[in-house]
């Protein structure tokens, strides 16, 4: 029996629980594929997961492979496979986890990697984008015209959020740190605000003439999230990405509010992959690391701050 390396955890906690270990390859079964791995993008959701935070609502066994981005070349079908063949460059998400040399994941999880970008920039893509994708088009019914506040823009959904509203025709506001504000810009935000310089309360968002905002995508929460409620016209909505402000105080400021929902459609990572190929939708990823640091990307993740998709890359 041939073994790949795989990152396990064995018990919610710090770091120090993703685990670099010799475990057998896997096969696909009916409707999956096998894929070599070459690269993996690190989602806040890794760690979240990790650390117990989301023990009731994605209860897990142990031990588990964590993540979900993934891009890497199809290296064998199982039974009922038609789609894919072996050789072809793929991303997607992993239905199994992705932290491993080779993974299996359905078959339908996959699209053909863009052929621009290399495979890290590929796994720096699925949930960023398609998150995005849902909480502006699906959720969030995004219409050209629209003006569109993103808290959170340089981040991994972020930075997809404000290109993909401006590709549907929106005027976008973001939020980032100092060191993010030329990075938002350059994505096509026409405003960008500076929260550490200019802590986001409804009377600041008005001083900077932040009003009559018809879509929020909320990709904080706390305290930010509730102060964007103000600055949102009556009949708007704020799509969160993490946890939707209580409801009366939506109500009294006539805003729908809502969780970002899945699932996303049928052929959404194949519509993204087309605007990167075509130069219209940029991908960055943030700091890449080899897959034997898979702890310092968990760490960095954990900060909250950065740029783009953290990324593992395999030899
Ligand atoms: N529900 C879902 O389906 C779903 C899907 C994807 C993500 N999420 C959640 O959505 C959140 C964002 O995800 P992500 O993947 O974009 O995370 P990420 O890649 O870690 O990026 C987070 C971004 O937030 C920015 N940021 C931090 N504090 C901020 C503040 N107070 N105001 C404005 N920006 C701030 C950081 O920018 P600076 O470096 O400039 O501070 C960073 O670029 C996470 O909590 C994640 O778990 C939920």
């Amino acid at each position: 029996m041939s073994t790949i390396q795989a990152v396990r955890v064995h018990g919610y906690g710090g770091p120090e629980q993703l685990r670099l270990e010799s475990v057998p390859r896997p096969e696909p079964q009916e409707g999956e594929v096998l894929l070599r791995v070459y690269a993996i993008g690190v989602n806040p959701i890794d760690w979240k997961i990790r650390a117990g935070l989301f023990q009731d609502f994605f209860p897990k066994q142990f031990p588990y492979i964590p993540g979900y981005d993934v891009a890497g070349i199809i290296e064998g079908v199982g039974p009922g496979v038609t789609t894919w063949s072996v050789g072809q460059e793929v991303f997607g998400q992993g239905t199994k986890g992705t932290y491993a040399e080779y993974i299996v994941t359905a078959a339908s999880a996959l699209a053909p990697k863009p052929t621009t970008i290399s495979f890290a920039e590929a796994a720096a893509i699925p949930v960023g984008a398609m998150t995005a994708w849902k909480a502006l088009f699906q959720n969030g019914e995004l219409q050209a015209g629209q003006r569109v506040l993103v808290l959170g823009a340089a981040g991994g959904v972020g930075a997809f959020a404000v290109q993909l509203a401006k590709w549907g025709g929106a005027q976008v506001i973001g939020t980032a740190s100092t060191a993010n504000l030329a990075f938002v810009r350059s994505l096509g935000a026409e405003q960008v605000i500076d929260y550490t310089t200019t802590p986001i309360t409804p009377t600041a968002l008005e001083e900077l003439a932040v009003q009559a905002v018809d879509l929020v995508i909320d990709g904080v929460g706390g305290e930010v999230g509730r102060s964007a409620l103000a600055v949102v016209r009556r009949g708007g909505k704020l799509i969160s990405l993490v946890e939707p402000p209580a409801p009366e105080l939506a109500q009294r400021y006539g805003v729908e509010t809502m969780m970002v929902q899945s699932p996303p459609p049928e052929d959404c990572l194949k519509t993204i992959a087309r605007l990167v190929d075509e130069g219209q939708l940029r991908v960055t990823t943030g700091r890449i690391f080899p897959f034997r640091e898979v702890r310092e990307a968990h760490m960095l993740s954990q900060t909250g701050h950065g740029r783009g998709r953290i990324v593992l890359q395999l030899d």
